[in-house]
């Protein structure tokens, strides 16, 4: 394609070059000479310079150690956790580490950490490899053992997910079976001609302690399992003949606040290079001076030479446009000069150039902006041969933080309406699928959600990718904990060797994302505590993502630094979780050890008036979908207590949406306590989806109450309420609860209405209950003194005096029938896609039964499979690999795939006792199903 393109639609203004750190400026006119020769001798490359090959299918996977070598594979010393426990309230203070005894015999790590050289900037602190092959012994590593028997996996894969559900200890992580170790391994084949190549195998998460060897040689590891990490197989390559890989991971118990997931849980990779090559991320795109008319970009590129000698290289780079599916249109609309550079033997050297480009079209969220994105194509020449050619995609945009008015992204003030989530996806587990993240992204979207923290970890590369097609702005965090745990076995203990390398690997992988606004450098960290000692931490990790990238600033989420400490000092934009709000600021919590602080935004803008502010945390508001208990406060936000919003009989909460955890506050009260200060360029809730783990207030569930949309994708009714608010141009109206109350006739039940109109007249059974208004900083409309009655609610609002939006309840007979809804009835055949169908128990009329729990069997015709079900109840410990659960408040949920490589026509059925069945057509097709919702 590059070989038939023979003009440029953009030339270099005079004087644009690329200039190495040891290399020399080419002129802009010998720039085309160097760029028609790159681009002639690409056809007569032996193979594609870069191949990137998939190796996800075909693994065997076997949990346990081979019982011989059990402990010498141990990382490290660990200290004994004597009792499983919960982690009590989430914001307890961080403990000093504790006193772990390294144990007599030798442990892996000191094999496992040179993998981690490259990002460390000081090469005394490196580390060097020790003599010998630790674990060369093991059967598991071996060619010849024979692993027929073990269990055959693709990746992603998830080793907990199917449970089954562990009921004793306490449900932080999620009450699955995440810990222990687990062996994964492959064969793999290279023909004589990949010989001279490097070849790395690169991981984009391992959940954790990852040691790898390669034909019974240990080739290195990563232990921390967010990040994306790559060892270099070359040395022990047999080529032209069949390798044997093998993988050990090591999942702690107590290692977590919330589910991690066990396993490869992410994609994995081979690259083949030539030896000389664009590095592991080895690209920095940035821009500036963008104006509508033109932009400049700046491309670094760090090669690294595998050779034993030295070498000369030439680097070129072009930009193309990319359309909405990631495809390149057209031909180049720049070339940065290419520049001649040597690197030396077994080093690295990194060149710098710029090109001016017109007319750029700019990535930015929508509704008003669109995510636009380009490509940085980077081409490598040496002796006249393309040796590699890198892609980078990037996004054109501006970023401002202003401390009187917020966040603005290409002159457009954008407060930021964002959600925290964690990794995992509900009943598919930690294991990433595309499918299942846009799904999220797109319910997030439809609610008015612009932006994402990826609370408490770097995410999978898919979000960010995600994020960039669709436009969401995204915090992007790498720690939920530094040197002080909150769990015995946490990152804490990785902390002292790898935060370098695990900061230094986050930005570098995700600095070229256009969505990616901010760098969170942790969260709630009990460094805080400490003061200056913890200051200095902070100071530290921001200068290492400074040096990162220098274009976004470095954040740290704090609920519990005040103004006058000095952590804040250290960081670019003041990050608080729930301070702003207030924590524990009523009568209630006098006395109370735990965090307690007034509203503190004032205090921070006074002491900070040229930093902005931003709320990395809010609510943490709780409710169950559909679950809605008497009496119903006249508050706007409460904790949950017995018969105050929560009843522990059922372990749910009420869906009235006014109860949050103690430090917390409701959705109505935070969204006050924003437009009360307008300075807050806006907040990230806890949680934009339910997760696994973390199941307070009820510690013997499985999963969060803290979602506005629920573990298996339903949408509680918070959901409106965020809606409501966050797209007030959209009519639209919600009324709660159901209208199926057998046992209330007579008695008070009230009604609540969320709206993005300022007024509501509701109507019982065409009797009018009343006409209202919201005052100022009020949310939501409520009749609070509704005496039951079966038949319709209905509410028609009003905005600026206009009709606006209606909705409508009506009381349920009987359950009937079940009905089944495919969120698309075409999916691709390539074994990833998924179709999410909802079930629904109606009665006669079709109206859903809003309590039914009826027990709802799923059968599968067709080239596709069941992945998982769910319903969306915290409290069920039903397999997420049962085809047949309960439904829960009327819904359930179940996951359908099809078969690569054959397309058809998948029949879904739903039969429960007594009802009658239902069912559902999912197609799949060979191509990809149109573009993304
Ligand atoms: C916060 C914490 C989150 C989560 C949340 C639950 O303090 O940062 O990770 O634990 O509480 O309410």
């Amino acid at each position: 394609m590059m070989g038939r393109r023979k003009s440029f639609s953009f030339k270099p203004p005079l004087g644009a070059h690329f200039m190495g750190t040891h290399g020399s400026a080419i002129p802009a006119a010998m720039a085309a000479l160097v760029i028609a020769a790159l681009l002639l001798a690409s056809p007569c490359a032996k193979s594609a310079p870069r191949e990137r090959i998939t190796i996800d299918d075909d693994w065997r996977f076997q949990k346990g150690d081979p019982a011989e070598n059990a402990v010498s594979l141990l990382y490290d010393g660990r200290a004994e956790v004597k009792e499983t426990r919960d982690v009590g309230p989430a914001d307890a203070q961080a403990k000093a580490v504790a006193n772990v005894t390294a144990p007599a015999q030798t442990v892996i790590k000191a094999w496992i950490l040179p993998a981690g050289n490259a990002f460390i900037k000081d090469p005394a602190r490196r580390f060097v490899r020790p003599q010998g092959n630790w674990g060369g012994d093991v059967a598991y590593v071996q060619q010849d053992f024979d692993d027929r028997a073990w269990q055959q996996v693709n990746l992603p894969h998830d080793w907990a997910i199917a449970g089954p559900f562990v009921t004793t200890g306490g449900g932080g992580m999620g009450r699955l079976p995440t810990a222990g170790v687990g062996w994964y391994r492959k064969k793999l084949s290279f023909s004589a001609a990949d010989a001279g190549r490097s070849i790395f195998l690169d991981v984009d998460g391992a959940m954790s302690y990852a040691a790898v060897w390669l034909n019974g040689q240990l080739v290195g590891g990563w232990p921390y399992g967010y990040s994306s990490w790559r060892v270099d197989l070359t040395p022990h390559v047999v080529f032209g003949g069949e390798n044997q890989l093998a993988i050990r991971l090591d999942n702690p118990p107590d290692s977590s606040r919330w589910y991690p997931g066990g396993g490869i849980y992410r994609h994995v990779w081979l690259i083949k290079t030539d030896p000389m090559h664009v590095g592991q991320w080895g690209t920095q795109v940035t821009t500036r001076d963008v104006s509508a008319s033109s932009a400049t970009i700046d491309v670094a590129v760090t090669i690294d030479n595998g050779l034993e000698g030295s070498a000369t290289v030439r680097i070129a780079s072009q930009i193309f446009a990319l359309d909405a599916a990631g495809r390149k249109t057209g031909d180049a609309i720049a070339s940065v000069d290419p520049v001649e550079t040597p690197v030396a033997a077994r080093a690295s050297a990194t060149v710098k150039g710029s090109v001016i480009i017109a007319n750029p079209r700019l990535w930015g969220p929508p509704p008003h902006q669109r995510p636009n994105r380009y490509v940085a194509v980077t081409t490598v020449l040496q002796k006249g041969n393309v040796v590699d050619r890198y892609e980078t995609p990037f996004g054109i945009r501006t970023l401002r933080f202003d401390p009187n008015e917020g966040f603005f992204i290409n002159g457009e003030h954008i407060l930021l309406n964002g959600v925290c989530d964690h990794h995992d996806l509900g009943a598919l587990g930690a294991a990433v699928n595309y499918r299942a993240l846009q799904r999220q992204l797109a319910l997030l979207r439809e609610m008015g959600c612009n932006a994402i923290r990826t609370s408490h970890n770097p995410p999978a590369p898919e979000l960010l990718q995600l994020a960039d097609e669709m436009g969401f702005l995204v915090m992007d965090e790498a720690f939920d904990v530094w040197a002080r745990q909150k769990t015995p076995l946490d990152y804490h203990l990785l902390f002292p060797d790898w935060h370098e390398q695990d900061l230094r690997a986050f930005v570098r992988r995700d600095r070229n994302h256009p969505s990616v606004i901010l760098w969170s450098i942790g969260n709630e960290v009990g460094e805080q505590y400490t003061v200056e000692e913890g200051a200095a931490v902070a100071k530290q990790l921001c200068d290492i993502v400074h040096e990162e990238d220098h274009t976004r600033p470095a954040i740290c989420a704090m609920n519990y630094a005040k103004p006058d400490m000095p952590m804040p000092a250290v960081l670019d934009v003041i990050s608080l979780n729930y301070q702003g709000e207030g924590i524990r600021d009523t009568p209630e919590f006098a006395g109370t050890d735990r965090i307690h602080t007034p509203p503190l935004y004032d205090a921070f803008r006074e002491k900070f008036p040229r930093k902005v502010i931003l709320s990395s945390e809010t609510a943490s508001a709780f409710s169950s979908r559909g679950v809605y208990l008497f009496p119903v406060t006249k508050g706007i936000s409460e904790p949950v207590r017995e018969g105050r919003g929560g009843d522990s009989k059922i372990c749910q909460v009420s869906a009235y949406e006014l109860h949050a955890v103690d430090y917390g506050a409701s959705a109505d009260k935070v969204f006050g306590s924003l437009k009360r200060h307008p300075f807050v360029a806006g907040e990230f809730v806890w949680t934009g989806w339910d997760y696994l783990g973390e199941p307070t207030p009820y510690d013997s569930s499985r999963s969060s109450y803290s979602g506005i949309i629920d573990l298996a994708g339903f949408k509680k009714d918070r959901f409106y309420l965020y809606q409501a608010h966050w797209r007030p141009d959209l009519p639209m109206a919600h009324i709660l609860p159901h209208w199926t109350w057998p046992e209330r006739v007579g008695q008070v039940t009230p009604v609540h209405v969320f709206t993005s109109g300022d007024e509501g007249e509701l109507f019982l059974n065409g009797r009018s209950l009343g006409r209202k208004k919201k005052g100022p900083y009020e949310y939501r409309l409520r009749w609070d003194e509704v005496v039951y009655e079966p038949g319709t609610l209905k509410v028609v609002t009003y905005k600026n005096g206009r009709e606006w939006a209606t909705d409508e309840r009506k009381t349920a007979g009987l359950p009937a029938k079940l009905t089944l809804q495919p969120d698309r009835a075409e999916i691709c055949a390539d074994g990833r896609d998924l179709s999410f169908v909802t079930v629904m128990v109606t009665d006669k009329g079709g109206c859903t039964v809003p309590r039914a729990d009826n027990r709802i069997h799923f059968d599968l015709d067709g080239p596709g499979e069941i992945v998982a079900t769910d319903n969306g109840d915290p409290t069920s410990l039903e397999s997420f690999h049962a085809h047949d659960r309960k439904a829960f408040n009327g819904l359930c949920l179940v996951i359908v795939r099809g078969v690569a490589g054959k397309s058809g026509n998948i029949s879904i059925v739903a039969r429960a006792e007594g009802l009658l069945s239902g069912t559902a057509a999912v197609q799949t097709t060979p191509d990809p199903p149109g573009e993304p919702p």
